[in-house]
């Protein structure tokens, strides 16, 4: 038997540390934060145990309580106080990003980077205006039928999408996150930065945004469910992996300056992929559904949250992401210090 190698004696105690290849830090986090237009007071979000939607008032307090664990940037999700067709209330001067932003960083030294998405402003909480889309003919019996279907309609959401991007600048947000897989919308949107003069702004582009089942719960705490359909017309296919290189390579000819990759855990592949591929930074989003089956698992005494929370995220670095978006952000940040 020959016992030259052991890999155990790198794994005692005092030199795990010194040979260990991830570690999480507070700043390696970025916290989701719910804005909410229609509420006077905090609503706590249900699926997502600890989460709340905050009203406009509060959200320099909500921020602050971030700073504090430690974590030094958040990324802002607003909720409306009134929805319509194109989400007029998504660029508004007054709406509810642009206060929040406002506030945030004139009172707080976060890092505020803001979701550049209209699903939470239309009222059928697409990603972007609808037209309809000529299908066919589909051949049935009898013969050829044009059936008519409503799809997001790309290059109107562009010119959108750049008004939006703009108006978060011009009340200050530190970057911006483009969440809606529409072709062509890193570039809108640096044209647009640049001509407006907010060239030192950055992009993050949610570039691999996969079709998911996972964003549920967010879905309910930023009410931006489609009222019909599915996102399938513009989020990508569960299925694809080199598809992601392709969408990734499109972001980065187009000026992204940070890649997403999104949801986390169950497109890791996809997270070292990238990572390999490309120099830039690359982000992942530990979404909602990812935090929500890990609550509910530890409710019922099934698994142990503080472990399984730790173990997700160092897993979602060591595959390759820089910078991690997570609602256990807090709750990790403030454990990690505590271990110092
Ligand atoms: C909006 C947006 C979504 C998420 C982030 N931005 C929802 C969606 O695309 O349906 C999901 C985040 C999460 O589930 O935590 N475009």
């Amino acid at each position: 038997m020959d016992l030259t190698h052991r890999p155990r004696r790198l794994r005692r105690d005092r030199v795990r540390g010194l040979v260990s290849e991830t570690r999480l830090a507070p700043s390696d986090f970025i916290a989701p934060v719910f804005v909410d237009a229609t509420t006077e007071e905090r609503v706590p979000i249900e699926s997502m145990p600890g989460h709340e939607r905050v009203p406009i008032a509060d959200s320099v307090t909500r921020v602050e309580e971030v700073l504090e664990t430690g974590v030094e940037a958040v990324m802002l999700f607003g909720i409306p106080e009134s929805k319509d067709p194109d989400g007029t209330r998504a660029w508004a001067e007054d709406g509810v990003i642009q206060e929040a932003t406002r506030r945030i960083t004139a009172e707080t030294d976060a890092y505020v980077i803001t979701d550049v998405c209209l699903c939470e402003y239309t009222d059928h909480g697409h990603c972007g205006p609808l037209e309809e889309e000529l299908r066919g003919p589909d051949v049935d019996e009898g013969g050829s039928t044009c059936e008519a279907t409503l799809t997001v309609d790309n290059d109107a959401t562009l010119a959108t999408l750049e008004k939006i991007a703009v108006s978060h600048a011009e009340a200050g947000a530190d970057m911006v996150a483009p969440s809606g897989m529409m072709d062509g919308m890193v570039a809108a949107i640096r044209t647009g930065l640049d001509d407006a003069g907010y060239e030192h702004v950055p992009i993050m582009s949610y570039a691999a945004k996969y079709e998911s089942a996972f964003y549920g719960p967010f879905r309910d705490a930023a009410d931006g469910a489609p009222a019909f359909g599915n996102r399938r017309h513009y989020q990508m296919d569960p299925a694809n992996a080199r598809e992601a290189l392709r969408e990734v390579r499109l972001d980065v000819d187009q000026g992204a300056d940070v890649l997403m990759v999104k949801p986390a855990l169950p497109y890791l592949d996809i997270v070292s992929a990238v990572r390999r591929e490309f120099d830039h930074p690359v982000a992942a989003y530990n979404v909602s559904g990812e935090y929500a089956m890990l609550h509910a698992a530890a409710e019922k005494g099934w698994l142990d949250l503080e472990a399984v929370a730790i173990e997700s995220l160092l897993s979602i670095k060591r595959a390759g992401a820089d910078l991690i978006l997570t609602y256990f952000a807090e709750d990790v940040a403030q454990r990690l210090s505590a271990d110092r």
